[in-house]
């Protein structure tokens, strides 16, 4: 086959280096088809790519260019298929190439610095699919996008475009697949293709007014966020609707009964709504919702008894509504493809029916914050061999938990905080070497320090607060212990004997460089369970409260060590300043004595300190002014003497932080007045220098005054974080219902993982 016989010529470069255009090809000027997909080129597309003038498909998705688009495509005459994708494209795309007579496609889609608008089009344009999602265009959509007779997937999905959507879309009768979600489009939507033959409409978290009338058919239809105040009437009708997203809504009342007789159901979304009641009569073990997955009625406020669980269900989640009822004890029985199953914060009472243990596929069992009480079954603890969390947190149960966790455990979480729990910690928990997340706090277990616990070495989170614990804290001279600690709570225990310090050396995720991004650390495993809102929710009441226990889902840069309220004695670690990138510290209300080490002045991203009613002499380290993110400090009721740091962070505290030391002076204390106050013990020029406020440092640091709910905040906000958050997302909504992806296939939304080839 020579080049200038075929129609397509396929310029496939794979890996031949890192210039796009090299040299050598320049001569097949006849090539038309240019697909150089998931090559990690990085060089900015270069100007020779002129000289194929003859292309039609210019296909360049998966590479790292950081480079603008070349003005020069315009030129490209008879250019029908654009796609740059993935690709890290910047600047402003040339609106000339939207005007060019004969793209059929043009796909810029992921490219989040990529900036545009939309032009006027001409009558004649010939575009088919137009993908922009995910990048950064912007203003209105104009009129004129009417005038593509031809457009029938449009995916602006993910950008900025703002203003209403043109009426002329009712005149696109190609229409097929329109995603408009995620913008900042407000006004009513118009009847697109005048209600004929679009099957996907998705314009969630907009400022629409939906008020949809009749469509003829359709298999996807999100509306989020949309105001809707009823369901639309026309989706009874629709025996191919197979995912449906109306959650945050204003639609109240009943949940209509035709919604479970839409036979191609397979997601349903209708959570964030104030729905009360379900219509009758149940339809409890009907089976006329074969394939329905995946049903979201979280956050509405339903009653009375659990509802539909459809045989096929694979992810279930009815968590904060008023539902009141026991749970059924045969509930296991309909859980058989179930992996995620939530009646979270609701009134559930009763017992934990034995029968959950039946349901063999769970993933994740979430039957936190209700009035459950009895027992935990035996059996759950032995079934964790598929299960990676189990969160009963805040019920009521008691007894202790059972001792048979299996050798293939693969628990990830297990939180049993607030119940009545009793009795030794299980030796067999051990066995679950995923375990990231442990929660057994306020329970009343009575045990010495679970040191079986070292040999996990993927724990971040360890939590026995408020128990019966008692004995040495040791960890025995292992090495590598806990590498991935972030958080560790032994608070309100009855622990004695020193701090090993050796112990805290391996705690590498308490030591990381402060300056490191927040998604640095241990991304790479990192796992949320519950999706957004829960987590910024969960987030904030840390933020308003201090230290709350409920921080465990979970910040992967928020590190803290509580010790308080035990019997620790002895003298504070020097190790601890190793851990520079704690952001809190709490060793308050023991008997701990001896100075404070001037090596706690290295806990740079320290926020909040308390040393309080101990028994530590000597003076505040003079290094302590220099931590600029401390601010709660607590140093009250100890045998502190001398002057008080002077640094703008410690003359904002209240004198409360320093009160009950009998040799401590200056502000915030006894403003500068030394009278009947023991000379500070020190012997060096210290005190001498430390009268002087140093003003320079002050005012350099007045700007961090703000303390711990800033910083938090806006770590939270940071968007490089947001970023990775959506990815772990998508990856864990893939692992949690694998089944999911298969069945749904073409209709899921928003992700392209598999770049596209042409063959
Ligand atoms: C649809 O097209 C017809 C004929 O081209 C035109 O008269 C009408 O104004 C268009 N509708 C809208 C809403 O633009
Ligand atoms: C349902 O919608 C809410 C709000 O739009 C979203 O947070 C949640 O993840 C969705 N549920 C599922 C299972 O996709
Ligand atoms: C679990 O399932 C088996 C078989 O389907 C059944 O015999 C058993 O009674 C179930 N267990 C419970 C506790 O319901
Ligand atoms: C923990 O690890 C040590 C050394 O790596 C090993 O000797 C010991 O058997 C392990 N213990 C458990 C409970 O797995
Ligand atoms: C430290 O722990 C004590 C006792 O558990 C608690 O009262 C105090 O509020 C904690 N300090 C901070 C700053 O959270
Ligand atoms: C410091 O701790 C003491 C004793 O626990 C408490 O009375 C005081 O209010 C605390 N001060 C601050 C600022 O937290
Ligand atoms: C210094 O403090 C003492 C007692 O705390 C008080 O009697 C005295 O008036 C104070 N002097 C000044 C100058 O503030
Ligand atoms: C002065 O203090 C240093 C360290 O704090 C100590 O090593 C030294 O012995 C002290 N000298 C006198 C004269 O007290």
């Amino acid at each position: 086959m020579s080049v200038s016989d075929s129609r397509f010529v396929d310029l496939v470069l794979s890996r031949t280096g890192n210039s796009l255009v090299s040299s050598n090809i320049i001569f097949v000027a006849k090539v038309e088809v240019l697909s150089v997909s998931t090559c990690n080129l990085s060089d900015p597309i270069d100007s020779s790519l002129q000289k194929l003038h003859s292309l039609s498909v210019i296909h360049l998705e998966n590479n790292y260019f950081s480079s603008q688009v070349p003005e020069f495509l315009s030129n490209f005459s008879n250019l029908t298929s654009l796609r740059i994708s993935y690709s890290r494209l910047n600047g402003t795309f040339p609106e000339a190439i939207f005007l060019v007579p004969t793209p059929e496609t043009i796909d810029l889609s992921n490219n989040e610095q990529l900036q545009g608008s939309l032009p006027e089009f001409k009558k004649t344009g010939s575009l088919r699919s137009l993908v922009l999602s995910r990048t950064n265009f912007s203003g209105l959509l104009p009129d004129s996008i009417g005038e593509l007779k031809m457009l029938s997937r449009i995916d602006l999905s993910f950008c900025n475009f703002t203003g209403g959507i043109p009426s002329s879309m009712e005149n696109l009768t190609e229409l097929v697949y329109l995603d408009m979600s995620n913008n900042r489009l407000n006004g009513s939507v118009p009847l697109f293709n005048k209600g004929k033959n679009v099957e996907e409409i998705i314009l969630s978290h907009n400022d629409l007014s939906v008020l949809l009338s009749q469509y003829y058919i359709i298999t996807t239809l999100a509306l989020a966020s949309c105001k809707l105040r009823k369901f639309p009437d026309f989706l009874r009708y629709q025996s191919i609707l197979t995912y449906l997203d109306l959650s945050q809504n204003q639609i109240h009342g009943e949940i209509p009964n035709w919604i479970w007789r839409l036979s191609n159901l397979v997601q349903l979304n209708l959570s964030f709504n104030a729905l009360v009641t379900l219509e009758g009569p149940s339809l409890h073990a009907s089976s006329t919702f074969s394939i329905l997955s995946v049903i979201d009625l979280h956050s509405n406020q339903l009653q009375g008894q659990i509802p539909i669980l459809p045989p096929s269900a694979a992810y279930l989640d009815y968590s904060r509504n008023n539902f009141s009822s026991t749970i059924p004890s045969d509930i296991g029985n309909s859980l058989n493809f179930t992996t995620f199953f939530s009646l979270s914060s609701n009134n559930f009472h009763g017992i934990i029916p034995g029968s959950i243990c039946n349901a063999s596929n769970l993933q994740v069992l979430d039957l936190s914050n209700n009035s459950l009480c009895g027992k935990i079954p035996k059996c759950l603890s032995a079934m964790v061999s598929g299960l990676a969390v189990l969160n009963l947190r805040r019920n009521n149960l008691v007894g202790s938990i059972s001792d048979n966790f299996p050798g293939n455990c693969s628990l990830e979480t297990l939180d049993l905080n607030g119940n009545r729990l009793e009795g030794k910690f299980p030796k067999s928990l051990a066995q679950c070497a995923k375990l990231e997340v442990l929660n057994l706090g306020n329970n009343q277990m009575t045990d010495s320090f679970p040191y079986l616990l070292r040999n996990i070495s993927s724990l971040r989170v360890l939590i026995l607060r408020s128990n019966n614990y008692f004995g040495r804290f040791d960890c025995h001279k292992t090495n590598g212990t806990w590498p991935m600690l972030q958080i560790i709570d032994l608070a309100n225990n009855s622990f004695t004997g020193d701090i090993p310090g050796n112990c805290l050396t391996t705690w590498r995720a308490m030591m990381v460089d402060g300056d490191a991004s927040p998604s640095v650390l241990n991304q790479a495993k990192f796992r949320v369970f519950q999706f957004s809102e829960l987590y910024y929710r969960d987030a904030l009441t840390i933020t308003s409260k201090g230290l709350e226990v409920e921080l465990v889902k979970i910040l992967n840069i928020y590190t803290s060590v509580d010790f308080s309220c035990n019997k620790f004695s002895g003298s504070i670690p020097k190790e601890m300043g190793g851990l520079i990138s704690l952001y809190a510290l709490n060793l308050s209300s023991n008997t701990l004595t001896g100075e404070i080490p001037s090596s706690l002045a290295n806990l740079k991203q320290l926020e909040s300190l308390d040393l309080s009613k101990n028994n530590l002499s000597g003076q505040i380290p003079e290094e302590f002014a220099k931590l600029n993110f401390l601010s709660s400090v607590n140093l009250s009721y100890n045998q502190l003497v001398g002057l008080i740091p002077t640094s703008t962070q410690f003359s904002t505290l209240p004198a409360s932080s320093f009160e009950g030391n009998k040799g401590l002076w200056g502000p915030p204390l006894t403003g500068d007045n030394r009278t009947g106050m023991p000379l500070p013990t020190n012997n060096g020029s210290h005190s001498h220098v430390r009268q002087e406020i140093d003003w320079d440092f002050v005012s350099a640091e007045i700007g961090f005054v703000s303390g711990f709910g800033i910083a938090i905040g806006s770590l939270l906000f940071c968007k490089k974080w947001r970023k990775w958050y959506y990815r772990a997302m998508y990856s864990i909504l893939v692992k949690i219902f694998p089944q999911l992806e298969q069945r749904l296939g073409n209709h899921r939304r928003h992700v392209y993982i598999n770049p596209r080839w042409r063959s």
